[in-house]
C-alpha cells in the first residue's frame, strides 16, 4: 500500500549489454596505470576498516578544492553528482513548487523529482538542441523555484545558451548548471559566477575523468550556499577508500588524468571529423566525451552494431531524438574500429 505509488515507476536505466567496445555511459575509456593503481594499494591497505570515515572529508575537499581552484568552503562533496542531485530536488524550496529542466536531457532530474513527487516544468530544446527564449519564459511562468541546466547537455553534447540560463538565475529560481562534461569542453564554466551568487550552484563529477567507479561528485557554490546544503547531505556519504583514493588520483595522477583529457579532446574532434564524411548519418556538434548521431533506423543500427561487439546508447525513445544513437569516445583503437563497423553497417 505504501509502495504503491512506484509500482509502475521507472528507475535511471542504463544499458548493460557486455561487449567487447563499451561505448555507452560517457566513461574515461582509459584505466589507470599500474604504477598509481599500486599506490593506491598501498594507501588501501593500511585503512582501518572498522572506523566510520571522516564526516567533513576535510583532506579530499582540500585537494578538490585546488582541482578546481575554488576553496574547501565553496564545496559539498557527493556519492557521485547523482546524489547531489537527489539532495538538491528534496532541499531546494518547497517540494510543493515544481522543478523545471530542458528535454532532452540527463534523466536524473526527472528521475529525482518522481521519487519526491515534485511537479516537473518540462521544455523542449529546438532543432538544433538549443535553449529557446520561449521555452525558457514559457517554463518560468509556472513558477518553479530549481532548474537543471546540464552544460554541454547529455545526450546532445552542446553547450547550452548561458545568457538564457542567466535569465532563469536573475528571475530568483534556484539554478543548478551540471557541469558533467566540461571538461572536455572549451567554452566558459559558470563556475567563477556561481562563487558570487546566492542561487545558482555548479555541479562536476570525477566520473567522466576516470572514476566512474569511486562515485565521487562535487558541487561548488557561494560558500554561504554551500554551507547549509553541507549540513543536509548524508553524515559519511564519502566512503573512507573513496577519500583516499580521490585524493592520491587529484594529486600524484593528476597529469595522468590531464593527459587522458587532451587525448579524449583531439579524438572527439577526430571522430567529429571522420563521421562527418559518412554520407548517410547527422552528426550533431558535441563539447564532450560523447557525439551524438542521427541515422536511418537507430533501433536495427544498434542492434547490429552490438551483433560486431560495440556498445553504444540508443536514444531513438527520446522526445525529439529519433533514431539518435550516442557514441562515447573511447580509446584510438576503439574508435577507428567503430568508425569501419558503422561504415560498414550504413
Ligand atoms: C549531465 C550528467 N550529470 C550527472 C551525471 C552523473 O554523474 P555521477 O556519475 O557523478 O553520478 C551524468 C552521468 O552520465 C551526466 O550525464
Amino acid at each position: 500500500m505504501y509502495l504503491d505509488k512506484f509500482k509502475d515507476f521507472k528507475s535511471y536505466k542504463t544499458e548493460t549489454t557486455p561487449c567487447k567496445i563499451k561505448l555507452s555511459s560517457n566513461e574515461n575509456p582509459f584505466d589507470l596505470p599500474d604504477w598509481l593503481k599500486d599506490r593506491i594499494s598501498e594507501e588501501v591497505k593500511k585503512i582501518h576498516f572498522q572506523r566510520y570515515p571522516d564526516p567533513t572529508s576535510s583532506e579530499l575537499k582540500e585537494v578538490i578544492a585546488d582541482f578546481y581552484g575554488v576553496k574547501p568552503e565553496n564545496i559539498v562533496l557527493g556519492n557521485g553528482s547523482d546524489e547531489l542531485i537527489q539532495l538538491l530536488t528534496v532541499i531546494i524550496g518547497d517540494c510543493k513548487e515544481p522543478v523545471m529542466y530542458p528535454i532532452p536531457t540527463f534523466p536524473m532530474y526527472q528521475v529525482s523529482a518522481d521519487i519526491v513527487g515534485r511537479r516537473k516544468v518540462e521544455f523542449l530544446l529546438d532543432e538544433n538542441f538549443q535553449l529557446t527564449e520561449e521555452g525558457v519564459e514559457e517554463a518560468v511562468k509556472k513558477k518553479p523555484s530549481l532548474a537543471f541546466f546540464a552544460s554541454p547537455n547529455n545526450p546532445t553534447g552542446n553547450t547550452l545558451n548561458s545568457e538564457l540560463i542567466k535569465r532563469v538565475i536573475n528571475q530568483g529560481i534556484f539554478t543548478v548548471i551540471d557541469e558533467a562534461y566540461i571538461d572536455f569542453s572549451d567554452k566558459e564554466s559558470f563556475l567563477d559566477y556561481v562563487l558570487e551568487t546566492k542561487n545558482a550552484v555548479v555541479l562536476r563529477t570525477m566520473s567522466k575523468i576516470g572514476l566512474a567507479g569511486l562515485r565521487l561528485g562535487v558541487l561548488i557554490g557561494n560558500k554561504d550556499v554551500a554551507s547549509v546544503i553541507d549540513k543536509t547531505r548524508q553524515p559519511f556519504n564519502i566512503t573512507l577508500p573513496t577519500q583516499i583514493i580521490g585524493k592520491i588520483v587529484l594529486t600524484e595522477g593528476r597529469d595522468v588524468i590531464n593527459e587522458q583529457i587532451r587525448i579524449l579532446k583531439s579524438e572527439r574532434d577526430f571522430m567529429l571529423t571522420e563521421l562527418n564524411k559518412i554520407n548517410g548519418i547527422k552528426v550533431f556538434p558535441s563539447d564532450a566525451n560523447f557525439i551524438l548521431i542521427r541515422v536511418k533506423d537507430g533501433n536495427k543500427l544498434h542492434k547490429k552494431l552490438i551483433e560486431k561487439g560495440i556498445l553504444v546508447r540508443n536514444m531513438s525513445h527520446l522526445p525529439q531524438m529519433e533514431n539518435c544513437l550516442r557514441v562515447s569516445i573511447g580509446k584510438p583503437d576503439e574508435n577507428r574500429e567503430f568508425l569501419k563497423t558503422l561504415k560498414d553497417l550504413v
